[in-house]
């Protein structure tokens, strides 16, 4: 359904991850706001599908491994040779790692480093290259990093997760006090479970059960919520980054908006 008001009219924006999950979502939503969209992902069939389904005249596929600081460059040098400049960059892609968690003491190094390696190298080079262009063109522009509930709690994924979206908190922090001073936001967006590839591929992990459906996987995490009566979306984060993308949000920076309806807020363990 279109939105009756633009709030992204002539925006340009890159959204990493952007082809699967809240990143899809998200480029949706964005483009059905008036923005031109850039998809930055590994999965170049799908991406190049959906931007073709939004129209190439306001969206494209770039290829991109977040990981590699010349992919990164490119990318954000494409997004501003097509489309003139970069105003909004949204920091999405990211991987959980070893779905079944690992206790600390038996840290498998190597997947360690993957997880780091896409959820704050990647990001870092985002923010790095997005603000760069920003401030060459003095864009007052607008980033943003998926980060996760797990950006405040232990043990709500593996221990790299947790680690790497602490990380993502304070690469936020230090972006927005380096930042202000260019009129640039710096924000996070922390979400509670949503049923994307990465949660039902988890949950099939974690249970044991590589038949798990999603309808499955939704009702297993719905019965851990705090808020009752709403099915957590994909498309209910991607909203909440368009409000951080748009001027909706002209003075909030340095936030770690979580959307997890009360979920980190509550303590539900003396109920029973
Ligand atoms: N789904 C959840 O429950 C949940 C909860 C909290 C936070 N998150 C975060 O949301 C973000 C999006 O996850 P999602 O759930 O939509 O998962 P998803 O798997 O559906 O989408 C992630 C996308 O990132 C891409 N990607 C992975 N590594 C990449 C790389 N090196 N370079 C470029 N692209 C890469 C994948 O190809 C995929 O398209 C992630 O940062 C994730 O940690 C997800």
């Amino acid at each position: 359904m279109a939105s009756a008001f633009k709030r992204l009219e002539g925006k340009v924006a890159i959204i990493t991850g952007g082809a699967s999950g809240i990143g899809e979502a998200s480029v949706r939503l964005f483009i059905e706001n008036g923005a031109m969209v850039v998809i930055a992902d590994l999965q170049d069939e799908k991406g190049t599908q959906l931007a073709q389904d939004m129209g190439t005249e306001v969206c494209a596929f770039r290829r991109c491994d977040v990981t590699l600081e010349s992919d990164m460059e490119a990318l954000v040098a494409f997004t501003v040779s097509k489309w003139g400049k970069l105003d909004i960059m949204y920091n999405n892609a990211g991987i959980l790692g070893n779905a079944v968690a690992e206790d600390v003491h038996n840290l498998d190094m190597a997947d360690f480093d993957g997880v780091i390696a896409v959820n704050v190298r990647g990001m870092a080079l985002g923010v790095k290259y997005a603000s760069k262009a920003m401030i060459d063109a003095g864009t007052k522009g607008v980033i943003i990093c998926t980060a996760s509930v797990s950006s405040i709690l232990g043990g709500m994924g593996p221990v790299a997760y947790t680690v790497s979206k602490h990380a993502v908190l304070g690469l936020v922090r230090a972006a927005s006090s380096d930042l202000g001073k260019y009129g640039i936001r710096v924000n996070c967006l922390s979400p509670w479970g949503v049923v994307t590839p990465l949660l039902v591929n988890h949950l099939r992990q974690a249970f044991e059960n590589p038949a798990l459906t999603q309808d499955e996987a939704r009702a297993s995490r719905d019965s851990h919520s705090n808020l009752q009566g709403h099915s957590l979306s994909a498309l209910d984060i991607a909203r909440s980054a368009l409000y951080l993308a748009s001027d909706d949000s002209p003075f909030v920076s340095g936030l770690n908006l979580i959307v997890d309806g009360g979920f980190t807020a509550t303590n539900h363990s003396f109920d029973s």
